[in-house]
């Protein structure tokens, strides 16, 4: 007789099994991506940083799923995003690739992991593509050189995403985490990088932290996807980093920015759960025997006892 495998993943006390092939739904592409472009229909995007964050954007349905270079300063707590390798970026993409079946994965190209060199940023992007089995890569900046490598990405079949306004990899030249695009000049040049990375073939472009005017003027001049973070509601899509979106970080240590909503409290929510567990275990409330403990037959432990008394 064939038994049948039950395949599952362990994972401390949760098993998680795998969707059988009747409920496959396939990944999202970039046609889809804009096929709800051109239907008018805005593009979600959450940012994901490891297995557990992925599968709650999974299961939520988000179009895109961006490994986001923010994962450096949030997840991992650095200082900011320029201290994350392209080696850190692959362990978590790897990770959020094990969570996520159905949207369209897209990984940042790490700051000094593509500047150098149109090859540097080509073996970067592949070892993304390859190891991490993602589907796309975002870049930030439109500079000559940036323009050249995109093209050549594209050129080779590596979707690629663009990235102005503000770029926080270039936060020092910036002067800081500033909006952008408030004066005209500056604008302009947004107005500008945006035609030019178009035409480098990015297939949709991050707008961060410019006037609602200037992303709307923008929006409609360009023919692919533009994507708003602190760009005000005119864009095609809207993306937001997964710890401000469900509130992870610390509301008294952090600063939330005026253009996130926060949808949930989950760092209050998880204080709250903790110190409950922990008042939980000091009173001896948790674990109860009969209802977290497991049993063993009498005369089994019985055996055992005399066994383990005699030695
Ligand atoms: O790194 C990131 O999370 C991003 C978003 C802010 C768009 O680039």
């Amino acid at each position: 007789m064939i038994r049948p495998i039950r395949l599952s993943i362990r994972s401390f006390s949760i098993t998680t099994k795998l969707k059988s092939s009747y409920t496959h739904v396939p990944r999202k592409t970039i046609s889809d991506i804009h096929e709800l472009y051109k239907s008018n229909i805005p593009i979600t995007i959450s940012t994901s940083h490891d297995y557990i964050t992925s599968k709650m954007v999974d299961d939520a349905d988000i179009d895109i799923n961006l490994v986001g270079d923010s994962l450096a300063n949030t997840t991992l707590g650095y200082q900011d995003t320029n201290e994350l390798t392209i080696d850190e970026m692959l362990y978590h993409v790897k990770s959020v690739q094990r969570g996520n079946s159905k949207s369209l994965i897209v990984a940042d190209l790490p700051f000094g992991s593509f500047e150098k060199s149109q090859k540097q940023a080509i073996e970067s992007a592949i070892k993304l593509i390859q190891l991490g089995k993602i589907q796309a890569v975002k870049l930030e900046g439109a500079n000559e050189d940036t323009l050249k490598t995109i093209k050549k990405l594209v050129s080779i079949g590596v979707p690629v995403m663009g990235h102005s306004g503000l770029t926080p990899q270039k936060h020092n030249t910036m002067g800081g985490y500033k909006i952008q695009g408030k004066d005209s000049e500056n604008a302009l040049q947004i107005y500008k990088d945006c035609l030019n990375l178009q035409k480098s073939g990015v297939f949709a472009i991050v707008l961060e932290c410019i006037p609602n005017k200037i992303s709307k003027f923008i929006t409609e001049k360009l023919n692919i996807p533009t994507i708003g973070i602190g760009a005000g509601p005119y864009c095609s899509g809207q993306v937001l980093v997964i710890s401000d979106l469900l509130g992870m970080k610390n509301p008294e240590e952090n600063h939330i920015a005026k253009f996130v909503k926060p949808y949930a409290n989950f760092y209050n929510l998880g204080i709250e759960g903790l110190k409950n567990y922990k008042n939980d275990v000091i009173t001896k409330k948790f674990p109860l025997a009969d209802e977290h403990g497991y049993k063993i037959k009498k005369e089994v432990y019985e055996q055992f006892k005399k066994e383990a008394e005699s030695i």
